[in-house]
């Protein structure tokens, strides 16, 4: 059975669905993946630094010292958060650009120690594509391959490693399928079996969500967004451990220790520390709802439509991600039930982005062996904090309702 619909005839099928189907319900926002709506209490804190502290903190005056007190003030905010020391923070303008720092700044800065590198074949694309750009100039990288859940596991890592490796990348939480990396059982047997490989993780999607290795141990630089949890977009943090060394990437004014030139973007730093507080207030509790919540999700999903897939760790596995859900529907088209739900005021995303050269569809999932129909059928439902369990209930309604709608559309459709 084909389910799937040409494009044109699915647009105007979307629409006359969303007429018929009586269900009205307000915005239920579940790509918080993609990123998270600003929390009013940061926009506010945002706006203050904006207005009160607006001096250059480079600059001499008492202006200039406002901006600075501003900086590290969230500086030790973010330090305090992660067990780490203030001057390990480096402030940058979000994931894309402190995976970038890392990852280049690392691999040129120790190229003398050796030339191989070893990552993971589903992180983001802003970890792989400059990884793409040190395999041009010369270096040789390893990429692990998930088993079909989307774990990559420490032996495989352990196993990998040679002479010549400097640098070995692995992200936290999967942002497509929510798996999450054994990070501290990964760090622990690195440094056992390679003690001056660097470690770094993109930790992006776990940040204020799951709780990373005390002290930051065994990781030399870490990965993290503000708009993630609920801040500012355009705000990011490094971690680097002192004593590591990065090639800097932006060259200028000298500002960030040197690592990072750039007239530091205050309010946006500001809002960060914030959000990164707010986020790590009681974050045990609220994954354990999330993952309540989750579940919930998959199993009523699951019941009423016994012939989905879902991607990434069995439901109340420890090693899925709290607040992210990957869900094939075979034969149907992600981006199809995307459109349809979002005509109810549901907003999913597919489980492959669309990036332009992109074939075959998501990396990650092709990286987990599913067939082209469960790729091509793969939605990410992805939760935040501000999650509900009345919109989850809403949310596994309306979603019943179009897959039902959808599949009976394309019988009909078969039979004409
Ligand atoms: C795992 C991961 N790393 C890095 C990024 C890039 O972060 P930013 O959007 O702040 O550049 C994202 C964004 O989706 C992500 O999910």
């Amino acid at each position: 059975m084909d389910l799937r619909l040409p494009t044109n005839q699915c647009r105007q099928d979307v629409a006359d669905f969303s007429s018929e189907v009586k269900i009205m319900i307000k915005e239920i926002y579940l790509d918080n993946s993609a990123t998270t709506k600003l929390d009013p209490s940061v926009m506010e804190e945002a706006a203050r630094a904006a207005r009160e502290a607006y001096g250059n903190p480079s600059s001499l005056h008492r202006k200039g010292r406002e901006g600075e007190r501003v900086l590290t003030a969230s500086r030790k905010t973010l330090a305090d958060l992660l067990g780490v020391r203030e001057g390990e923070i480096i402030f940058t303008s979000g994931g894309t650009e402190s995976n970038n720092l890392a990852i280049l700044g690392i691999a040129r800065r120790y190229r003398r120690r050796g030339n191989h590198l070893i990552t993971t074949a589903i992180e983001h694309s802003s970890v792989l594509r400059p990884i793409q750009l040190l395999e041009e100039e010369g270096f040789e990288v390893s990429y692990l391959l998930p088993d079909s859940k989307g774990l990559i596991g420490a032996r495989e890592v352990l196993e990998a490693i040679k002479p010549e490796t400097i640098l070995v990348s692995v992200m936290h939480i999967n942002n497509e399928v929510g798996s999450r990396q054994p990070i501290a059982e990964i760090s622990a047997d690195l440094k056992g079996k390679k003690p001056d490989l660097l470690f770094h993780v993109d930790a992006v999607q776990s940040f204020g969500k799951v709780p990373l290795p005390p002290g930051l141990e065994g990781i030399d630089a870490l990965s993290i967004s503000a708009h993630k949890f609920h801040g500012p977009r355009g705000t990011g943090a490094l971690f680097l451990r002192e004593g590591v060394q990065v090639k800097p990437l932006l060259l200028g004014g000298g500002h960030e220790r040197g690592l990072r030139s750039g007239t530091e973007n205050t309010p946006g730093i500001a809002g960060m520390a914030l959000a990164a507080k707010q986020s790590f207030e009681g974050m045990g509790q609220k994954a354990a709802e999330l993952q309540e919540m989750k579940k919930r999700l998959l199993t009523s999903l699951k019941t009423k439509h016994p012939w989905i897939k879902i991607n990434g760790p069995e439901i109340g596995e420890k090693k899925g991600a709290p607040h992210i859900v990957n869900i094939s529907f075979p034969g149907l088209q992600g981006e199809v039930i995307v459109h349809a739900l979002e005509e109810h005021g549901i907003y999913v995303s597919t489980g492959s982005a669309c990036h332009s050269g992109d074939t075959g569809g998501s990396h990650v999932l092709q990286a987990m062996r599913l067939s082209p129909e469960e790729i091509a059928g793969a939605i990410r439902i992805s939760l935040s904090r501000h999650t509900t369990p009345e919109e989850i209930e809403n949310a596994i309604e309306i979603i019943h309702e179009t897959i039902s709608w959808l599949k009976q559309l394309h019988e009909k459709m078969g039979k004409a």
